[in-house]
């Protein structure tokens, strides 16, 4: 699993960063694009509520913002006593740029807890295949 601690190592430094006043609750997100680069991102916290964001999402425009499209890899980490998987809206940002078969890392105190593929965690999911007449930029 040496791949995932390269992962983890960089979404936990991204979680000692966190700004959560509000929560208290720290995340860090990964995820290894197609070059091999990671991303990863800490959650935002605001004090209006939902304008904050998570830590994936963050991960996210990072790889979008570099000019990578495709998540081939991701993990999440945080430190509460059950392992934190991605939020729906964090699933369905991840399935914008990743496969049913992507693998996503749980991560706690411990270490990676449980990988899943992204169809275990999104079954049926809706993406960009169900708008085959939308305008994309296949390459950045
Ligand atoms: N959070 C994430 O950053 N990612 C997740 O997948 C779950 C939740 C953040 C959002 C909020 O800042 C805090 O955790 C508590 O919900």
């Amino acid at each position: 699993m040496a791949e995932a601690a390269e992962l983890l190592a960089a979404a936990r430094a991204a979680r000692a960063h966190a700004y959560a006043p509000y929560s208290g609750f720290a995340v860090g997100a990964a995820v290894r694009a197609e070059s091999g680069r990671i991303y990863a991102a800490c959650n935002v916290e605001n004090a209006a509520y939902p304008v904050g964001t998570c830590a994936e999402a963050g991960a996210i425009a990072a790889m979008v913002a570099a000019g990578e499209r495709r998540v081939v890899e991701a993990l999440v980490v945080a430190e509460s006593p059950q392992p934190v998987t991605p939020c729906g809206a964090c699933r369905q940002r991840l399935r914008e740029f990743a496969d049913d078969a992507t693998p996503v890392h749980i991560a706690g105190r411990a270490g990676v807890v449980v990988t899943l593929t992204l169809a275990t965690l999104l079954p049926h999911s809706f993406g960009p295949q169900h708008l085959p007449n939308a305008i994309r930029e296949i390459d950045p």
